[in-house]
């Protein structure tokens, strides 16, 4: 273990690197430069849709000057998407969903028809988001899409949901624990399933066709195809089946 005065020094060598490099940026302007490309790339967006109802970034927004940020163009929709959902027009329900809609076709892998999302719902990068037709996601849900996700079709998640796609590597005793590394696994949520209030799906799970997932439930192992789970870690609770 570190001596916890060479720590204490380190800690405030460190901070007082990061003031040096936040000193410079402010006195050199390159802190509002790079800040006024973005937020004026993204304002514009947002005032162009207000004013004319289109959607669409320029081709390339940068004019050749940032070719990665333009390809990436997605987080500007994403950064729109947060954005939007901080004004008033967020809380006009039905238009503020099929905006969402839009915006979820631009940045999400994959989106089928008449998915609802609601108020401020959040996902990593969205590039690995799948969603069937009809699904339902409700306000404070959590995707996270490091790993591949597939929501089926005509599934709900409810408020608060956490999805994890992906995991640590605990075992690694060379590095500290944050620098051991991620393991990427994918979560399949089947569909027509029902998860429900605050629960947390972890990641590398496949949740079986028509399951529902009790409130608050933590789910670490695959669901059977109509199986009702609840608890943590989840358990079945019944079967609700065709005859
Ligand atoms: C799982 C659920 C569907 C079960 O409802 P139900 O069919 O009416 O079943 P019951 O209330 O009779 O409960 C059946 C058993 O599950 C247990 N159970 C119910 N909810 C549970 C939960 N959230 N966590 C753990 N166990 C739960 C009950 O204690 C009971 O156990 P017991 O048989 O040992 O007494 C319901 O409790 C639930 O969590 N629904 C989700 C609600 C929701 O989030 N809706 C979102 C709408 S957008």
């Amino acid at each position: 273990m570190q001596n916890p005065e060479d720590s204490e020094q380190s800690v405030a060598d460190e901070q007082e690197q990061l003031l040096a490099e936040f000193e410079e940026m402010v006195a050199t302007d390159a802190l509002q430069r790079a800040g006024d490309t973005f937020l004026r790339r993204s304002a514009g967006l947002v005032d162009r849709f207000l004013s004319t109802g289109e959607l669409n970034l320029a081709d390339d927004p940068f004019k050749g000057r940032d070719r990665q940020l333009a390809e990436d163009s997605e987080i500007f929709y994403t950064m729109f998407w947060r954005l939007f959902d901080r004004t008033p027009a967020a809380l006009l329900q039905d238009f503020a969903i099929k905006l969402r809609r839009i915006l979820a076709r631009k940045v999400f892998k994959q989106v089928g028809n008449d998915v609802t999302i609601h108020h401020d719902v959040l996902f990593s990068s969205g590039r690995n988001i799948t969603l069937g037709d009809g699904v339902f996601i409700n306000r404070r849900v959590m995707l996270d899409d490091r790993g591949p996700l597939t929501i089926g079709d005509h599934s709900m998640l409810a408020a608060g949901v956490t999805v994890e796609t992906h995991a640590h590597v605990f075992d690694d005793f060379t590095r500290p624990m944050p620098r051991g590394g991620r393991l990427m696994k994918p979560v399949v949520i089947g569909a027509e399933c029902l998860i429900g209030y605050n629960a947390v799906v972890m990641a590398g799970t496949t949740i079986g066709r028509r399951a529902i997932v009790a409130a608050s439930s933590v789910v670490t192992k695959d669901v059977d195809d109509y199986h009702v789970v609840g608890g943590v870690p989840a358990k079945p609770i019944k079967v609700i089946a065709p005859e």
